[in-house]
Parts: C-alpha cells; sequence; structure tokens
C-alpha cells in the first residue's frame, strides 16, 4: 500500500478573500494575500488501501464527521481523476491548531492533504498545480502551498493558484479571546454576503485595487503601507459581512477592543495593524522589533502568541505501507 505523509501551516490574509465566482471549482470572485505562519501545522497521511471500499477519515484520532469525510473524499476524486487510479483511501490527520486558537483549520489541512494525496496517487504536481488542487478542497489553502507572503491569484482553473511574493519581514500576533463556536460557516456566510449585500460588487471592485496596492507595498517594503490596507481590507469585509441579510456579526465587543488597543498602541509608536477572519479572534500584523512589546501590552485581553513566516505545504514521508 503507497503511503505519504505531508505537513503544512495555516495562513492569515492581509487581502481578504470573501466570495467566488464559481463555487464549484472555488474561483474567487477577487486575489487575495496572505502570511503563511510558522505554527500550528497539520500533519496527513494518506495510505491507498485495495482492499477498501470507501475513504476514511479521522482528524486527532477520532473519526471524521460525515460532511467533513465528504469533503475529503472529494478532493481524493479529483487526485484520482488525475492519477487514473481509482483505489480508496484512508487520511489521518494531526492538527496541532488549539481548537480555541480560532485559526482557520481548512487552510492547512487542505494543503496538507493535497500535498499527501498528491504524493501517494503518484501525481508529481509543481508548486502550481498543488495550489490549484489545494484551492478545490478550501479556497484559503491554495495560499498554505506557498512558505510566508502568497498572493492567490483570481481567474479561471488554470489561472487561479497562489504565488510567492516578496516583501517587509513582518511578525503577527495572535490574540485569542474567548469564543464560542462560528455563528455561520465562512463557505456559507460568504454565500449569503454575495446573494444579499448591496454592498457585494462594490466588494469585490474594491478588493482588486486593494490588491495591487498591497502588492506594491510589498515590492516597496513598505510595512506601514501594507498594514494599513490590512487593517482597512478587514473592517471592510466585516462591514460588509454586516450588512448581509439575515445579517452575520463575527466581531465581538472585545475584538473591536483589540482593534482600538491596536490604534492605540500607533499612536504610541509602534507599528502595528489589525485583522479578524470570520470569527473573533484579532491578528496582529506587526514588525520583528515591535512584536513582544504589541504581545505584551494586548495580553489582558486574550492569549497571545508571536508567530512569523512559516513553511508552505512539504511532503515529509513517503513510502509503502505494511
Ligand atoms: C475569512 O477558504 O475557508 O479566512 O473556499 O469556502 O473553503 P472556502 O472558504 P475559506 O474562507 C476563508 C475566508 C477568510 C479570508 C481569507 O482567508 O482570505
Amino acid at each position: 500500500m503507497t503511503r505519504a505523509v505531508a505537513r503544512s501551516h495555516p495562513n492569515i490574509a492581509l487581502v481578504k478573500y470573501w466570495g467566488k465566482q464559481d463555487e464549484q471549482l472555488i474561483l474567487p470572485a477577487a486575489g487575495s494575500l496572505s502570511l503563511t505562519i510558522d505554527a500550528f501545522p497539520t500533519t496527513t497521511e494518506v495510505t491507498l488501501d485495495s482492499g477498501a471500499t470507501e475513504d476514511t477519515f479521522s482528524l486527532n484520532g477520532i473519526p471524521g464527521a460525515v460532511g467533513q469525510t465528504a469533503r475529503v473524499s472529494a478532493l481524493l476524486d479529483i487526485v484520482r481523476e488525475a492519477a487514473g487510479v481509482s483505489t480508496f483511501a484512508h487520511v489521518d490527520s494531526v492538527s496541532e491548531i488549539p481548537t480555541d486558537a480560532g485559526l482557520a483549520s481548512s487552510a492547512a489541512g487542505f494543503s496538507a492533504l493535497a500535498a499527501a494525496a498528491a504524493a501517494a496517487y503518484g501525481l508529481d504536481l509543481d508548486p502550481r498545480a498543488l495550489s490549484r488542487l489545494a484551492r478545490r478542497g478550501s479556497g484559503s489553502a491554495s495560499r498554505s502551498v506557498i512558505p510566508g507572503l502568497a498572493v492567490w491569484h483570481a481567474g479561471n482553473d488554470e489561472e487561479s493558484f497562489a504565488e510567492p511574493v516578496d516583501g517587509p519581514d513582518v511578525r503577527m500576533v495572535i490574540v485569542t479571546l474567548s469564543t464560542g463556536a462560528k455563528p455561520v460557516s465562512s463557505r456559507e456566510a460568504m454565500r449569503i454576503c454575495m446573494l444579499t449585500s448591496p454592498y457585494y460588487s462594490a466588494w469585490v471592485d474594491s478588493t482588486k485595487w486593494t490588491l495591487e496596492g498591497a502588492l506594491e507595498a510589498c515590492k516597496d517594503n513598505d510595512f506601514t503601507r501594507l498594514g494599513r490596507i490590512t487593517e482597512l481590507h478587514a473592517n471592510r469585509m466585516h462591514a460588509l459581512i454586516q450588512s448581509a441579510d439575515p445579517p452575520i456579526r463575527y466581531l465581538t465587543p472585545q475584538s473591536v477592543a483589540v482593534f482600538d488597543a491596536v490604534a492605540q498602541l500607533r499612536q504610541e509608536g509602534r507599528n502595528c495593524y489589525a485583522t479578524a477572519d470570520a470569527g473573533p479572534n484579532v491578528v496582529v500584523l506587526t514588525t520583528p522589533d515591535d512584536a513582544d512589546r504589541v504581545a505584551r501590552h494586548l495580553a489582558g485581553f486574550g492569549q497571545t502568541r508571536v508567530v512569523g513566516a512559516g513553511l508552505g505545504a512539504a511532503v515529509i514521508e513517503r513510502g509503502v505501507a505494511s
């Protein structure tokens, strides 16, 4: 039985992905920019089993829910079709993302799965092809294939992949606030925004030129400009989300208080800008010099963790299982 193990890390978007032009192929309505971080990896083993009659999936040793296993199986179907192999597989994932960290686990999860599955089924994919494959599992997973800063291009199936971007040396402070369960999944919330928000088309248009500005800031090594864009774009995404019908709100009063504290830190001369994904936790983009001080200052709000640029998805073991 052929097997492969791959590891990948989460990423945090500076220019957000929120909305699809094709739900089946997971093509984004606009491009996005993120940092793959150096903490909380997911490690996934894919083992082909010629005797199996269906795929199986476990996460941290617990069998996956039906919906989770179906999403894993759907990605394996794409790999099987490309490889011309019909054998089912066992997929075992270990995620080091603490359940309360508020980090999207799907990016690390699907990029690790794509890398492990491609290797186990004998597909030799370059980073672009691997990014396109990971995208089919979860859009943001396309970016976790790439180390550090990554831009994910909008476009058709061929054109929509992530690739590395040179830019300033940054750190992130992850501020974990006390969390409840997500009210609505990002996949569902994106759909509701697209269907009901009168601001959706303005969001998509503005994201296109916001991304251009962010890429220029990266090229110029301009941390301040990149930071300003990051915070602005996060606020715009959350404004869009709140404008959906029925309204969805991920930020809590605590999250808003962290955004205010970050603004206050800037007044005091620190280089820091806040962002948040589809949940209440806040991630602060900062510089290597200011990271520890920012983390100390925000420690009263919740648990803080300083992270930096991490590695992209990689196969760490392959072979024949007994
Ligand atoms: C708020 O990649 O989880 O984190 O493609 O439907 O699986 P699907 O969505 P997903 O959405 C991530 C949304 C976000 C912003 C971002 O990462 O860019």
